[in-house]
């Protein structure tokens, strides 16, 4: 798939965003510190940790995304891919290493402390309410917000179509592309500046898949900075801006998307040569 967005992208339509979102604005709002241009909107950095009382699956691992940037994380079962996002989210403890966001250390904060931040997570599973119907998943999703937010949910219906249509339909009724895309709405309607996939694509077939990818960009494009877990990796790393791939709960390789698609040893281990 080519992206026809590739030198594109930027904050055209920032319709769904926050009039303050993905900004690095060093200026413009007192009383905080703001990254340099340059540093990422969002970064786990050096992140070591584990479940629980277990051993450490994650191993200075460092993932990162920054202002209207598509970030790709990719990397075999197991690497710890999900546990890296659950990391930044705040669902794992980190032993060591932190989590910055708009400049603010925030490794302490809890994950509804950070959605209010304004981080936005779709998770690997359980991603939807199967027996509430699409309408019913959108307005859980905005349960942090005390305004109307009725727009927003006509923003998410404008990007989804479907979802408009089987808006009173169950979600578990729904086919697996429809779920996903119910998952990144529910996630959409806190209006997050930044937003977080693990396996958006998941189960899907390659139509679907392509699909899901365009309105992926198309979310990236009203400067949303979009930090995604991704098992089609080819694909996933030809519309990323920023590709890491992980082994073993370590950082393997990092690089452009195409950089990594043009790496021999990256494409012989995980691309398939
Ligand atoms: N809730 C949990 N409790 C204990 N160990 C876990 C838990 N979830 C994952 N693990 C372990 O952490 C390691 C990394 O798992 P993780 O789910 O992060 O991998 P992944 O890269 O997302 O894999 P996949 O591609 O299959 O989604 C694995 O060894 C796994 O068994
Ligand atoms: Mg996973």
């Amino acid at each position: 798939m080519s992206d026809p967005y590739q030198n594109d992208r930027g904050n055209k339509d920032r319709s769904i965003t926050r009039p303050d979102s993905g900004t690095t604005d060093t200026t413009r709002r007192s009383g905080k510190t703001h990254p340099a241009p340059g540093t990422p909107f969002l970064v786990g950095d050096d992140m070591t940790g584990g479940y629980g009382k277990g051993p450490d699956i994650l191993h200075g691992c460092t993932i990162a995304v920054n202002p209207g940037e598509i970030a790709v994380i990719v990397g075999p079962n197991g690497a710890g891919k999900s546990t890296a996002m659950k990391a930044v989210f705040g669902m794992l403890e980190v032993r060591s290493g932190r989590v910055m966001l708009d400049g603010e250390d925030i490794t302490a904060l809890t994950p509804q402390d950070r959605v209010k931040k304004g981080m936005g997570f779709v998770p690997q599973t359980s991603n939807i309410f199967t027996g509430l119907t699409v309408e019913e998943n959108l307005e859980m999703g905005a349960f942090i917000r005390t305004d109307d937010f009725r727009g927003t949910m006509e923003q998410v219906y404008e990007l989804f179509p479907i979802l408009k249509e089987k808006r009173y339909q169950a979600a578990g009724e729904l086919s697996g592309g429809q779920r996903q895309q119910v998952a990144v709405g529910r996630a959409l309607m806190t209006q997050p500046k930044v937003l977080m996939l693990d396996e958006p694509t998941a189960g899907v077939s390659p139509i679907v898949m392509d699909e899901l990818f365009d309105r992926i960009i198309e979310v990236a494009r009203t400067g949303i900075p979009i930090l995604m877990v991704e098992q089609n990796a080819r694909q996933a790393l030809e519309i990323a801006d920023k590709g890491y791939v992980l082994v073993q709960g370590r950082n393997a390789h990092t690089g452009t998307g195409k950089e990594l698609l043009a790496d021999a040893d990256v494409r012989r281990s995980f691309l398939g040569g």
